[in-house]
């Protein structure tokens, strides 16, 4: 037996941009517009999924091609915070031509129907954008009664649709599934068409037909202020392949997606080694043109104690480009811990445990959900718990929860209420006017940070506590920004598709699409170049990426999220993260926790079993937390189990910090309608956004309402000045600081100290 241990998420580094020294709002430099574009381009084709093809594609070059976009605008990304100025935007029929199609329509020879959808944060789609509108059926019919050699369809979509009416016409040769392809994302797609690229990308999500075929919506527009899970952990496939009868609903599953060529895998090796399960994979390609192709490693469990989705994805990984008769070696591996699954009804005997459950646990290996064999098989004779670390996000109000054979069962549950420590501690009545001690003294170790807030008034502590003046108009505030000791004002800017700020920036796509390229080393390489063009940009810290999970296929922010699967989502922000901090930028990874709904978004609570919660809602977080170190984390504004995100002590400090380790800052949403007394108690240490928005609560109420707290005890000093402490250690680790002090240092020598 081998003794080895591999980490997962082993993402190969891409090339490191170099830039010169920053500049703010400052044009991109030539060789970033091309290496960003070129980069842009290459991750939409891997993440682009061909869904249906009866031979219609590739097309050849020449080939002339009519295009119908039922939907009038090509979509490089979604609204809100994904929102980005682009370098340029090569929409579809500029693409087709680049690749070398002649667009022309008046052809008869293939027709090239594009099908759009919007979508934004701060709304969810309406349930009709689910279907064909009317106008784009009718456009459909008139193609197919145009006299068309060939149709294939380009799903340019920020959320899932019915796909079913698309895929059971036999007219239709070919379906590509977009989303949001990016700035690029026209000149992709005419790679695709044409086979200059052969695809490789996979769902990172289930279609089913309808809106009513997914059980999160069920209840999900009965309660603006409500949204009670009762699906539990059956999420996505979890649901679909387990729940007797919802199979038939499946379009296409989670991991479909075709390519030009043929693979065929082959297991070589499974090594049980420790606590961690390796399977090597031979990929081998057998057909007749280059292409890559994506190994999805799954397990399904039997016999336990308790309940289980029948199949469960654990570990994935993608070769390079296999020329025909190629083959490459794939490890694919996880931990037995990531079997484990949160007792919180007390079923092994042990509540509020991570518990490995007993029974037989079976490993397969393949693409889709429905395309896997079986590779290897363990028995465990009995329950391990693994960790007891009690209940933080229990509910009392979730009426029923989804079993495995789709009845539902009542939910039993103790409610254990949590209370922080309430201790006092000094700070200044009076300003200090010149400090003896600022945060460069700290940097230099000839201070403590405790000597640097032992200066501060109350104030001054609590002006760390919220956020600041931006540094350009599309940006997002800044953090820090007190002058008097030396503290910088750290610079935010959102976001998940690329850098937002007024002057132009690489547009990349949609972190869904990414997902489908099941390609860590490929969101690692974007992470760095949207790190760099921030750096470059000079911002320090990054809004992005965007890790909550596809519950609701209408969600408004699913474009900005990788998937419905945790695996797939927390490697994905792992690497992103990665990518963004090798470039000396902070990045902030959000919206903690469950942000499953846009609609009331600001007051809407989940009701959730403390299972699904950590099991489907956490788990990526958990693991990007873990495997990258983010600086920061965003809590989100909607809530669960009782409270906002930003106030729940439970989540941000319970699990967050003291089950996780996560020692960064955790900022607001911006705009929380919560008290910031309360998310400082929470261990929620920043209220965003920028000073000027928050002056009014800020100078009038906030630090009088602190004060009075203080003084009855419900905040205490201590909580402030951790939270004070949290935020110069982010300052300390930007480039803006070490500029400042590179500054403060000059003076500090030509003064002769
Ligand atoms: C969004 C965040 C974003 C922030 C700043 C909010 O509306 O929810 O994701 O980072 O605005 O633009």
């Amino acid at each position: 037996m081998k003794i080895v241990r591999l980490a997962f998420g082993c993402a190969v580094l891409a090339a490191t941009w170099a830039f010169a020294d920053a500049r703010p709002g400052a044009d991109l430099g030539a060789a970033t517009v091309a290496g960003g574009a070129a980069l842009s381009r290459r991750a939409a084709t891997e993440g682009i999924v061909l869904l249906k093809n009866d031979g219609t594609l590739p097309l050849n070059e020449g080939d002339r091609v009519a295009v119908f976009d039922l939907s009038g605008k090509y979509r490089s990304g979604g609204g809100g915070s994904s929102n980005v100025k682009p370098v340029r935007i090569v929409d579809i029929p500029s693409g087709l031509a680049d690749a070398g199609l002649q667009v022309d329509s008046q052809s008869r020879e293939t027709a090239v129907l594009v099908v759009g959808r919007a979508s934004a944060e701060s709304a969810d789609a309406a349930d009709k954008a689910f279907g064909l509108s009317p106008k784009e059926r009718k456009t459909l019919d008139e193609i197919k009664a145009g006299g068309f050699r060939r149709i294939a369809v380009v799903c340019n979509c920020g959320h899932a649709i019915d796909l079913g009416p698309l895929a059971r016409d036999p007219a239709i040769g070919a379906i590509l599934w977009a989303w949001f392809p990016g700035g690029e994302g026209g000149a992709a797609i005419g790679d695709i068409l044409t086979g200059k690229v052969n695809p490789s990308g996979r769902l990172a999500s289930t279609f089913a037909g309808r809106v009513e075929d997914y059980p999160s919506n069920a209840k999900w527009r009965d309660s603006l202020y409500y949204v009670p899970y009762e699906e539990d952990v059956f999420v996505g496939y979890r649901y679909f392949e387990t729940i007797p009868g919802a199979k038939e609903k499946v379009v296409y599953p989670f991991g479909h997606g075709l390519s030009y060529t043929s693979f065929s895998l082959e297991v070589l090796e499974n090594l049980e080694v420790l606590d961690q399960l390796e399977i090597k994979v031979k990929v081998e390609n057998t057909g007749k043109v280059a292409g890559k192709r994506s190994v999805l490693c799954y397990t399904s469990q039997k016999g336990g104690a308790a309940e289980h989705p029948s199949i469960e994805l654990r570990a994935f990984a993608k070769t390079r480009l296999l020329q025909p008769g190629e083959s490459e070696e794939l490890m694919l591996s996880f931990e037995k811990r990531d079997l484990a699954y949160f007792d919180d009804e007390g079923t092994s005997g042990h509540p509020g445990a991570w518990v490995l459950d007993k029974g037989e646990y079976t490993v397969l290996v393949g693409g889709s959900v429905r395309d896997v064999k079986k590779v290897a098989s363990f028995k465990m004779e009995k329950e391990v718990v693994l960790s007891t670390p009690g209940f933080k996000l229990q509910t009392d109000r979730l009426a029923r929860r989804l079993r495995a054979d789709g009845s539902y069962s009542e939910t039993p549950v103790v409610y254990q209420g949590v209370t922080g420590k309430l201790k006092k501690n000094g700070f200044q009545d009076k300003a200090v006017e010149t400090p003896t001690v600022t945060l460069f003294d700290v940097a230099d170790g000839r201070a403590t940070l405790d000597e640097l807030l032992d200066q501060m008034t109350l104030q001054e502590l609590l002006h760390l506590c919220y956020g600041h003046e931006k540094q350009d108009k599309a940006a997002t505030g800044s953090i820090g920004a007190l002058e008097k000791f030396g503290i910088s004002a750290a610079q935010t800017c959102d976001g998940p598709a690329g850098v937002r700020r007024e002057l132009p920036a690489t547009y990349f796509p949609c972190a869904a699409l990414l997902a489908c390229a099941f390609d860590t080393a490929l969101v690692e390489a974007i992470g760095e170049r949207i790190g760099a063009e921030a750096a470059e940009a000079d911002f320090d810290i990054l809004l992005a990426p965007g890790l909550c999970i596809h519950r609701h296929p209408l969600c408004g922010r699913n474009f900005e999220y990788f998937s419905e699967d945790p695996v797939v989502s927390g490697r994905c922000a792992a690497s992103y993260v990665r990518g963004v901090q090798n470039q000396g930028v902070g990045a902030t990874i959000k919206h903690f926790a469950a942000n499953n709904r846009e609609t009331g978004r600001r007051v809407e609570l989940n009701i959730i079993s403390e299972r699904a919660f950590r099991e489907i809602y956490l788990r990526g977080f958990e693991r990007a937390i873990k495997e990258s170190a983010p600086w920061a984390v965003m809590s989100s504004y909607n809530g669960s189990n009782g409270f906002n995100s930003s106030v729940s002590h439970g989540l941000v400090t319970g699990i967050l910090r003291e089950e996780w380790g996560f020692e960064g800052v955790v900022m607001t949403d911006w705009h929380t309608s919560v008290p910031m007394w309360r998310e400082i108690a929470a261990g929620n240490d920043v209220k965003m956004p920028d000073e000027h928005e928050m002056t009014l609560r800020a100078n009038e109420g906030l630090s009088a309402a602190v004060k009075a707290v203080v003084v009855r005890d419900v905040l205490s000093v201590v909580q402030i000045r951790q939270s004070a402490r949290r935020v110069c250690e982010l300052v300390m680790k930007t480039r803006r600081f070490a500029r400042e002090k590179v500054d403060f240092d000059k003076r500090r020598n030509a003064a002769g100290h």
